[in-house]
């Protein structure tokens, strides 16, 4: 078994977080290691009487808030959401632009996202980057239909891409059917540009760059929690 060396750290800001959480909200729970970590913080605080409304940003989510017994809901009954508290694969500084995506929710993360009121992003310190694609590819989900030509029009906008695989060698397929693209572009100055440049391609659904989501931060490093933004 290979241990998360980050957590420790992972634990105590999805702990953190936990506690923005107020009676009566409407909560976009989002998904991945250090959002799980919230997900059991908001499960304690449920047991204990706190009482909110959840909407998942994936299936693994939902499947975990259910377990803990946590209220969930749709966009149907429930079509603004008060507080989106998610993680992140790179956030970069000063802007709190994002990448997302590793964990291949991005679609239902950002539509999550783009109805929340306030978005809060969670994450070890790591993960804190100068410009974004420093260290991540920018995940690109992308329909299955004519996925190798949205490829080639990455490959055409400066990306090396790579089709994500599941661990037993087929492609990776999101909760929406669709396929994920990872693509390197390297560290870049221009993201909001890239997005757009990204999402006017035919047969992309929904690109990992978040520009201007993101209200604060909370990043957890070893002296322990802080708010950046
Ligand atoms: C999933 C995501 C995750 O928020 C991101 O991958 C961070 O994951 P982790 O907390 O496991 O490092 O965007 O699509």
């Amino acid at each position: 078994m290979n241990e998360d060396p980050a957590a420790g750290l992972k634990r105590d800001v999805g702990e953190a977080a936990a506690r923005l959480v107020e009676d009566g909200m409407v909560v976009g729970l989002g998904t991945g290691s250090t959002a799980n970590f919230l997900i059991d913080a908001l499960g304690r605080r449920w047991a204990e009487g706190l009482r909110f409304t959840g909407i998942p940003t994936s299936i693994r989510s939902e499947e975990r808030a259910r377990k803990l017994g946590i209220a969930l809901s749709d966009f149907g009954r429930h079509p603004e959401i008060d507080l989106t508290i998610d993680g992140a694969d790179e956030i970069e500084e000063g802007t709190l632009n994002l990448v997302k995506g590793l964990g291949g929710a991005l679609l239902r993360e950002k539509i999550v996202a783009a109805n929340s009121r306030r978005m809060v992003v969670i994450a070890d310190d790591s993960k804190l980057v100068r410009h974004l694609g420093s260290k991540a590819p920018v995940p690109v989900e992308v329909t299955p239909f004519g996925w190798e030509a949205t490829s080639h029009r990455l490959g055409a906008i400066g990306a090396r891409v790579q089709p994500r695989r599941d661990p037993k060698g087929d492609f990776f397929v999101t909760d929406g059917g669709n396929l994920i693209l990872d693509c390197v572009f390297g560290p870049m100055e221009d993201a909001p540009q890239r997005e757009r440049a990204i999402r006017d391609i035919v047969g992309v659904v929904e690109c990992g760059l978040f520009i201007g989501r993101a209200e604060i931060a909370l990043l957890a490093g070893p002296n322990g929690v802080h708010t950046v933004g």
